[in-house]
């Protein structure tokens, strides 16, 4: 029988960072291997920021045995991204009381152990990982223990699916809920059901989570996750089911306005009608534009979209040069950047161009042809860089050297990030 430890250690430290969001619904950032990580986050920090963010997870036996240097960087982050959980996947619980010994020592504020993954490779009888341990209830305990301890102060939470083949969650949440997890954030799919299917937010889940969770575990927060395509929808689904908080994913790839609700992409027109949201703003310019009140929307124009985009290229280079083409990274952005751009036509032969560059430089040259060719003002990229490396290089952790020893090049000024 497993003692839960975190009497000790777990989610009854009342300075833990959950018990310090007051917000109902909270919003968290999703852990997304390869798309949350450290330049997606600080450009998310730097410009809407959700109330929780997670680190993309990071293999618990790789910090504990493996190339632990090149993990540790996986896991460098800036202090804005606060309050950060770094997220860990394995099924060895001394790897995984390693790995939150780690991510106290980083500085991180929570440690989140991966139930959920679906992965072929996570969850082979060879990993035994991810939402693997969902058919191992006794295992994951043990994990879940162990975690605690290697935290110490830390809280610990638990994301999960809500089965394996089918929705089981009556067999298997207890067996998370009796660790009393400081939160327990339910991606509503079974492993078996990958993305594939709508989320499961429905009664019949969330109102026996709710009454299981008050139960076993009062104090444990829980989150739901699938599908959430806005804050507004957030809050509905909040409305709806009583949930304590909201975990976007997906919603946010070449988004990093996502989390602050009054960022509205500028209405460019053309054959595609504007959005809800674009049309309460185009009346609200009118109406200042004839002496009412100032709008409130924060507008984001083309050129201030392709500036963020451009940030985003040079911390993302400036991180990622010693392991992958950092370009690559940015790919999977592309699309959801200019989306809202569709009206400008020929944006496929502007993500063509952008797919080809291998630098930041080479970035910037492509954006400012497009900008030009489209009679728009194009951007200052030497100031930019100058300006992005600048303000980002002091708020790395030390454990990103390339990051941190940034030397600006001129004495310029801190600038703000956004200039809307
Ligand atoms: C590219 C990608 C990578 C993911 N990596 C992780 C991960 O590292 N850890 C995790 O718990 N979930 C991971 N997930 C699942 C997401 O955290 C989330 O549960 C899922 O995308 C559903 O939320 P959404 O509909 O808001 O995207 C990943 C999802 C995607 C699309």
């Amino acid at each position: 029988m497993i003692r839960s430890t975190q009497k000790i250690f777990g989610s009854n430290n009342t300075s833990s960072f959950w018990n310090k969001l007051k917000k109902k619904p909270f919003f968290s950032l999703a852990p997304m291997a390869e798309v949350s990580d450290t330049s997606l986050r600080y450009m998310i920090a730097s410009i809407a920021k959700p109330d929780v963010t997670y680190n993309e997870f990071v293999s618990a036996d790789g910090i504990s045995v493996g190339n632990r240097d090149k993990l540790v960087q996986t896991l460098c982050y800036s202090e804005p991204e606060r309050p950060l959980v770094a997220q860990f996947f394995g099924c060895k619980p001394d790897n995984f009381r390693v790995s939150a010994a780690v991510a106290r020592e980083l500085g991180y504020d929570g440690v989140d152990i991966n139930m959920g993954c679906p992965s072929r490779k996570v969850v082979s009888p060879k990993q035994a990982s991810g939402a693997a341990l969902i058919n191992s209830p006794d295992l994951a305990k043990e994990i879940i223990a162990a975690t605690q301890e290697g935290a110490g102060h830390l809280p610990v939470s638990v994301k999960t699916r809500i089965g394996f083949d089918e929705i089981e969650i009556d067999r298997w949440l207890p067996n998370i809920l009796e660790m009393k997890p400081a939160c327990l954030t339910l991606h509503l799919r079974t492993k078996k059901e990958l993305s594939l299917v709508p989320a499961h937010w429905e009664h019949e889940v969330l109102d026996r989570v709710l009454e299981m969770r008050d139960q076993i575990s009062p104090d444990t927060l829980i989150v739901g996750n699938g599908d959430v395509e806005s804050i507004q929808d957030g809050l509905l689904k909040h409305q709806e089911f009583g949930v304590d908080g909201i975990m976007v994913g997906r919603a946010v790839y070449g988004n990093p306005w996502f989390f602050d609700p009054m960022f509205v992409p500028e209405y460019i027109p053309g054959p595609l009608d504007p959005t809800p949201m674009q049309l309460l703003l185009l009346d609200q310019k009118e109406c200042a534009a004839n002496g009412g009140p100032p709008v409130s929307f924060k507008e984001i124009s083309v050129e201030e979209r392709f500036r963020v985009f451009l940030q985003h290229a040079i911390i993302n280079e400036q991180i990622y040069t010693y392991h992958y083409k950092p370009m690559i990274k940015m790919n999977i952005h592309f699309s959801a950047y200019f989306s809202p751009l569709a009206n400008l036509q020929h944006t496929a032969s502007l993500k063509k161009a952008l797919a080809a560059c291998t630098t930041s430089d080479e970035v910037a040259i492509v954006v400012n042809n497009f900008l030009i060719s489209r009679n728009r003002q194009p951007l200052d990229y030497d100031q930019i860089k100058r300006d992005t490396l600048y303000q980002a290089s002091p708020l790395f952790l030390k454990s990103c050297p390339d990051l941190h020893n940034i030397k600006p090049a001129s004495n310029s000024p801190l600038t703000t990030t956004m200039h809307i």
